[in-house]
């Protein structure tokens, strides 16, 4: 059986019809259902709605005094939930309560855990919205992939509200999430095996308005720091970091030495420079960084194929340290100096945009075995 959480805050006016067409999809699936409303006291009869439909289909409403949290609401759903199967959707209407049935069917595959709806793998994606938004939605991902690299290394959409899980991924686990990513706590907590996604197409809202505010914004980066430490990825990360500027280190020295002291042409000495603080950075984060963080379940690929892998993916942070350090030399800044500009340039670049793949050269944690 599963038992589907639906979080709502005045979610009236489509309440009626979400509940409708979660309960015709779970149907098509051919699962047993319960659908738990978890209304924190909307104004507008929400939670009434949904309760005069307990004659038709299974749905009952769990009632919270005052608005405390979409992450909450759904864990206190789960709380009261019947199903071996437990799933989470918004009221809106924004995520499609059709995708329900592949997700649920997902889960009869033996050993898949966890299905989640993705708008970022191939046909998913979101109508009506702005590039401004969608830079906004990419940059918050992004940021959760780059803050928590091995809990999210093959997750396309960590902070997707639609997704159902085995209850037995939580059996012993402490949740203690923060604001509204219940699945950001769910993957970096949760014991499972594999996940499957699912593609959908995030909907406009039709009606009402975003329960998103800048006090969720907040709230979003306190629960990433929360998690990178209780997972120990914030120890890993002060390891790579410090091994970062070592490289920088390297890299400028380099230089200062290659160009400054021995009259290398810049052209010559910045390739050698840059590589030999690639090298630096492979050779600690090898031997330090990811030691002591747990391999995947694949075997790791040989230490070859990691140093090349590495390579390729800090080019393009590369190529952009030897351009800024050419430019600034070009306009009379000497040698190291300008290194140092270059250095900060690639490296910051690589760390805003590459950390995920970086991190993968050593392979993810996850899935980890039930
Ligand atoms: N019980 C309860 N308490 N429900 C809440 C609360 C709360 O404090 N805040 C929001 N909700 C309900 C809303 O009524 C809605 O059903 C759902 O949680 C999502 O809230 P929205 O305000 O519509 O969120 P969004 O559209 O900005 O973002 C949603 O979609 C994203 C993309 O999948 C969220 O579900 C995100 O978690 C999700 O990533
Ligand atoms: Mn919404």
């Amino acid at each position: 059986m599963i038992s589907l959480v639906i979080p709502t805050y005045n979610e009236g006016a489509v309440i009626e019809q979400t509940l409708r067409r979660a309960a015709a999809a779970l149907r098509a699936a051919h699962e047993e259902f319960e659908l738990i409303v978890v209304d924190d006291s909307s104004a507008d009869g929400t939670a009434e709605i949904a309760e005069s439909l307990g004659r038709e289909f299974p749905v009952r409403v769990l009632r919270r005094p005052g608005r405390l949290g979409l992450a909450t609401a759904v864990l206190d759903g789960w709380a009261t939930a019947r199903g071996d199967l437990l799933a989470v959707m918004d009221a809106d209407l924004q995520h499609p309560p059709e995708i329900l049935r592949p997700l649920a069917e997902a889960l009869r595959q033996p050993d898949t855990d966890m299905a989640l709806a993705s708008r970022y793998t191939p046909g998913g994606g979101m109508t009506g919205w702005s590039w401004i938004r969608r830079f906004i939605s990419w940059g918050a991902t992004h940021l959760a992939s780059s803050v928590l690299p091995l809990t999210l290394a093959d997750v396309s959409d960590p902070l997707s509200g639609m997704f159902a899980l085995r209850r037995s991924v939580l059996d012993g686990v402490q949740l203690n999430p923060l604001g509204y990513k219940i699945l950001l706590e769910v993957l970096a907590k949760g014991r499972y095996r594999k996940f499957t996604e699912v593609s959908y197409i995030f909907e406009p809202r039709g009606h009402g308005s975003s329960k998103l505010g800048p006090r969720q914004y907040l709230e979003y980066l306190m629960h990433l720091a929360r998690l990178a430490r209780s997972t120990r990825q914030l120890a890993a990360w002060v390891r790579y970091g410090s091994v970062g500027l070592s490289g920088a280190v390297v890299n400028i020295v380099g230089v200062y030495f290659l160009a400054e002291g021995f009259g290398w042409k810049l052209l010559a000495a910045l390739p050698l420079a840059i590589q030999l603080a690639l090298l630096n950075n492979f050779i600690w984060n090898e031997s330090l960084t990811f030691r002591k963080v747990p391999a995947a379940d694949e075997p790791r690929k040989g230490l070859f194929t990691r140093l090349l892998r590495y390579e390729v993916i800090c080019f393009s942070g590369a190529l952009l340290n030897a351009g800024v350090t050419l430019i600034l030399a070009d306009h009379g800044l000497r040698a190291a100096l300008a290194a140092a500009g270059g250095v900060l340039t690639g490296g910051f670049w690589n760390f805003l945009l590459n950390v995920p793949a970086i991190w993968r050269v050593w392979g993810a944690s996850r899935p980890r075995p039930a």
